[in-house]
């Protein structure tokens, strides 16, 4: 076993505490876990994959790519088992401790100014500017640029492998609700799943102020749920996937990422857990028990708080 083994199957951990008091169950893919501590495992391996095979990243070649910390982790880590150099470019609003993740795996480290956003709120702005960093870089190096929003691997990554898992773990799942930065979670499971199970719902969790892919708009772009909702529509975005949206206020996520944490024993993020408040919300308005199935995008340990 190597540490690549480690990426993909995830458990899928009831939440029982969460649901005791709801019309229906909510599941959650513990993606936590991964060696990475996110979903964005899956994709940076998956985009390594496919680069090798298609020709475009040779043996040694550096990889470069804007990241808001989980990618730049899961490419950090399979970067180094394949012994290509990688850069990250990082907007200094995401948390510090994301800086020091990136380099503990092993990253070399390039950190842009923020545009409009603030600490902790990382704006579409701010991640247009480290696109460019992160562009140039790969040009003046003759590097391999990673382009997480654009590249099909990252859909590929949950069409060959979250959906499928999520099918085998629970066949009877009703629902699946997922937030979106570049898509590849929600868009790849969303295809994967539906193409099983035609029935299946897939629902879009976003920020109510920063809600583009329910109303087309964004009223203000600063949020906590750091590595979503970036106020853009993702290039793969297909919006025939979504059959319906929910939004969540901050003080909604907060509180249920601390719930999950003391009542539940998983310490996990903010994205996670605006995916977990949304299942409940939607849960709630439902008359009959339905099965929920959502991602534990990341671990509560990327975070000052
Ligand atoms: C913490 C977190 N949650 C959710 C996502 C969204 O994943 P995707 O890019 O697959 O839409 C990301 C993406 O970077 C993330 O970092």
């Amino acid at each position: 076993m190597s540490t690549l083994n480690l990426i993909h199957n995830t458990p899928l951990i009831f939440l029982d505490k969460i649901s005791a008091t709801l019309p229906g169950k909510i599941y959650a893919k513990a993606e936590h876990l991964q060696p990475g501590g996110s979903v964005k495992d899956r994709a940076a391996y998956q985009i390594i994959l496919d680069a090798y095979d298609n020709g475009s990243l040779k043996r040694g070649q550096t990889v470069v790519e804007m990241t808001s910390g989980n990618m730049g982790a899961g490419l950090a880590l399979v970067c180094r088992q394949f012994a290509n150099p990688f850069v990250a470019v990082m907007s200094e609003g995401n948390s510090p401790e994301r800086r020091k993740i990136l380099s503990a795996f092993g990253a070399e480290l390039v950190l842009t100014k923020q545009v409009d956003g603030s600490p902790g709120m990382v704006t579409g702005s701010d991640i247009a500017l480290a696109v460019d960093v992160a562009k140039d870089i790969a040009q003046n190096r003759n590097a391999f640029y990673a382009d997480q929003f654009n590249n099909p691997s990252c859909i590929m990554a949950h069409f060959n492998h979250t959906g499928p898992e999520i099918f085998r773990d629970l066949p009877d799942a009703d629902i699946f609700i997922a937030s979106v930065g570049s898509g590849g979670t929600f868009i790849g499971t969303s295809k994967y799943l539906k193409s099983v199970k035609p029935n299946i719902k897939c629902i879009v969790v976003e920020p109510e102020k920063a809600a583009i892919l329910k109303t087309g708009k964004v009223d203000d772009p600063k949020h906590i749920i750091q590595g979503t909702a970036y106020g853009l529509i993702p290039p793969h975005w297909d919006e025939a996937l979504a059959d319906d949206f929910i939004t969540v206020s901050d003080d909604e996520v907060m509180d249920m990422k601390k719930r999950l944490s003391s009542d539940q024993g998983l310490y996990v993020g903010y994205s996670a857990a605006a995916n977990v408040i949304a299942a409940q919300k939607y849960l709630k308005a439902q008359a009959k028990p339905l099965n929920v199935v959502t991602v534990l995008c990341d671990s509560g340990y990327k975070y000052s708080d």
